[in-house]
């Protein structure tokens, strides 16, 4: 996590790199920071918190400059105050740098920089940088760029960074292993420098994105050099981005999340085009269509993801095994990687990412990868470190996600993988023409079922006041609704931190009916499908415990509707789309029971967007 974002041009770079921080701010609040450089002299300004305290405190200041570096932080080595925000200096204040990463030997260089007389301000790892660049700099007397070079050769870890230098004011020094950063080239000769593109699309829409231990320089005189760590040139590739700027701003909403949240009948369209056709009968995912025999021959699928993305593999899990009879393995990425897991050439390993750039998912696909697994990635941020390692893989299209707690990528993930599992059914010969003509047409009609969902938002509001005060909450699900219980109890953790746990229905019976009185909601989905009498009974039993019954169930369903203290009604689809519809309630109450709680709902404590650290 971290943002970091850099300007070197002709404009003022305080504005740009502010702005940028605001846009990059999902990435971590801890802190925020700008150096900038004015008249030969680093200028540092530093606050602990959200970059509007940042911008408070620089209101009176004359700050200026056309070159300089920021950086948003998720604090990992030391608390968040002033002292630990980036920029981190040089002894001499010549130096100034910005990191996104975690340096894992900083302690045994910090002790080797002490040993060499460096006296060190911050608990950072990242403060080791700044002075590792320094003394090789002065021992070596070479240049920034070559110092920087040298000085990562004896780093492990991950990094994205950014150096600024008062001897060398015409050019930024940045560098990056297992964290993004984008280069921004316009066409007036200025360089943007980001973690991902969203300060940048605003000023140009030409850009590099740099590989895995490549240093890049951007020189007012000589342009862009991308050398890599044992100096061999890169020759840059430009890109050409389809970001556009109104993605990015909330467009009347009053959070980015809810417009997300609405935004899901689009998103989900966006998520079929070119994809499916149910007039024509045909389901085509183009960017892995090459690997779909392989896909049908593997002995088995894993798929690895974290939290939301988690989620959305275990409704692809229900998926592909029902559908294509496919053997599927969900792991969490963080557990894969570390647990010598059983990989070999014949499998297929799929990784699950909004942001394609989760540190513990990339390295679950580098592991798989070196085992010789054919490796895939579903992802919505196009370009991203995922979506470049992988062999192959298909985007959600789900377009720019701001609000920290996932929303359309969900939907959109499910949806992706829905595709998958329809394609590799009929291929495989799993599922009947006309069983597959009909989920076509089901499908298809989703955006509009969606829609007559987020129609709800008033009862659902509504539902949300009476249980705004709850301290814990239950989730209950079956089947492939099992996973959307997870996501919703995993939302309203996150943005209203009242304590909430998703279950499979049967399994409340083997301990959390411990937890049920009457104060407690019981968040149920119980729509018609194969489960849906097992689910009925486990509402009794929550019922005889006196809890709460909230549910989730199928339009003109009147049984539940009784039984339960608070019914929300969804359109009737086929049992296999349930997950997409279910969500969306789930997404509304915990939304309005954060803003009833007074939460920051787009940057809830302690989380970021992207999760780039261990
Ligand atoms: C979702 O609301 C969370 N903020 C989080 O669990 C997220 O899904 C997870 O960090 C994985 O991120 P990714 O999809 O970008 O890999």
């Amino acid at each position: 996590m971290c943002g970091i974002v850099a300007y070197i041009g002709k404009k003022e770079a305080y504005p740009i790199i502010l702005k940028g921080l605001k846009r990059l701010e999902y990435r971590g609040y801890d802190s925020a920071g700008i150096a900038l450089l004015n008249n030969g002299e680093i200028n540092l300004y530093k606050r602990q918190g959200k970059v509007s305290n940042l911008e408070e405190f620089a209101a009176d200041k004359n700050i200026n400059g056309n070159s300089g570096i920021g950086h948003t932080r998720w604090a990992t080595h030391g608390a968040p105050n002033d002292v630990n925000a980036h920029p981190h200096y040089s002894s001499d204040g010549s130096i100034a740098l910005i990191h996104n990463g975690i340096i894992e030997n900083y302690d045994s260089l910090r002790k080797e920089l002490i040993n060499h007389g460096y006296v060190f301000k911050s608990e950072t790892d990242t403060e080791v940088l700044v002075h590792l660049i320094d003394d090789i700099r002065k021992n070596e007397k070479i240049s920034i760029a070559e110092a920087v070079r040298h000085a990562l050769q004896n780093v492990v870890g991950a990094y994205a960074i950014v150096v600024i230098s008062k001897d060398n004011p015409n050019q930024l020094v940045a560098a990056r292993k297992s964290s993004p950063l984008v280069v921004g080239i316009s066409n007036e000769g200025d360089f943007y420098l980001a973690s991902d593109a969203t300060p940048i699309v605003e000023y140009t829409k030409r850009v590099v994105y740099l590989e895995d231990e490549e240093i890049a320089v951007v020189d007012l005189n000589e342009g862009l050099k991308i050398v890599n760590i044992g100096n061999q040139e890169i020759t840059p590739y430009v890109q050409q981005l389809q970001l556009e700027l109104e993605a990015l701003e909330k467009g009347g909403y009053e959070h980015f999340m809810l417009k997300e949240i609405h935004e899901q009948p689009r998103s989900i369209n966006d998520c079929f085009r070119g994809r499916l056709n149910a007039d024509e009968a045909w389901v085509s995912l183009g960017g892995i269509k090459e690997y779909e025999q392989k896909m049908i021959n593997a002995k088995r699928i894993v798929m690895v993801a974290c939290g939301t993305s988690w989620h959305a593999c275990l409704v692809g899990e229900y998926l592909l095994e029902d559908l294509a009879r496919i053997n599927v393995e969900v792991e969490y990425a963080s557990e894969f990687r570390y647990r010598n897991p059983i990989i070999g050439e014949n499998d297929i390993v799929i990784a699950v990412s909004q942001s394609g750039e989760t540190a513990d998912t990339l390295a679950a696909l580098e592991l798989a990868k070196s085992k010789g697994a054919t490796i895939l990635g579903i992802c919505n941020v196009v370009g991203s470190s995922i979506s470049r390692i992988t062999d192959a893989g298909s985007y959600t299209h789900a377009g720019p996600e701001i609000g920290v707690a996932s929303t359309k990528a969900f939907t959109a993930q499910v949806t992706v993988l829905t595709l998958m599992a329809l394609s590799l059914a009929y291929k495989k010969g799993t599922i009947s023409d006309s069983k597959f003509h009909s989920m076509l047409a089901e499908l298809e009609s989703i955006p509009e079922k969606v829609k007559l969902v987020l129609e709800k938002n008033d009862l659902i509001e509504k539902i949300a006041n009476t249980y705004k005060d709850a301290t814990n909450a239950l989730y209950l699900g079956r089947g492939s609704s099992f996973p959307v219980a997870l996501e919703g109890a995993l939302k309203l953790k996150e943005i209203s931190y009242i304590h909430a746990e998703g279950y499979p229905a049967a399994e409340m019976k083997h301990g959390p009916i411990a937890l049920i009185d009457e104060e407690m909601p019981v968040f149920v989905i119980a729509t018609k499908g194969t489960s849906y009498e097992k689910v009925v009974s486990n509402i009794q039993e929550v019922k005889a415990r006196k809890g709460k019954i909230i549910a989730i169930v199928t339009e003109g369903d009147i049984a539940v509707k009784e039984m339960a203290d608070h019914a929300i009604e969804i359109p009737e689809t086929d049992e296999h789309l349930v997950p997409i519809l279910a969500t969306i309630p789930l997404q509304l109450l915990s939304y309005h029971i954060a803003v009833m709680r007074g939460c920051n709902v787009d940057q809830p404590r302690n989380l970021a967007k992207s999760v780039t650290v261990e």
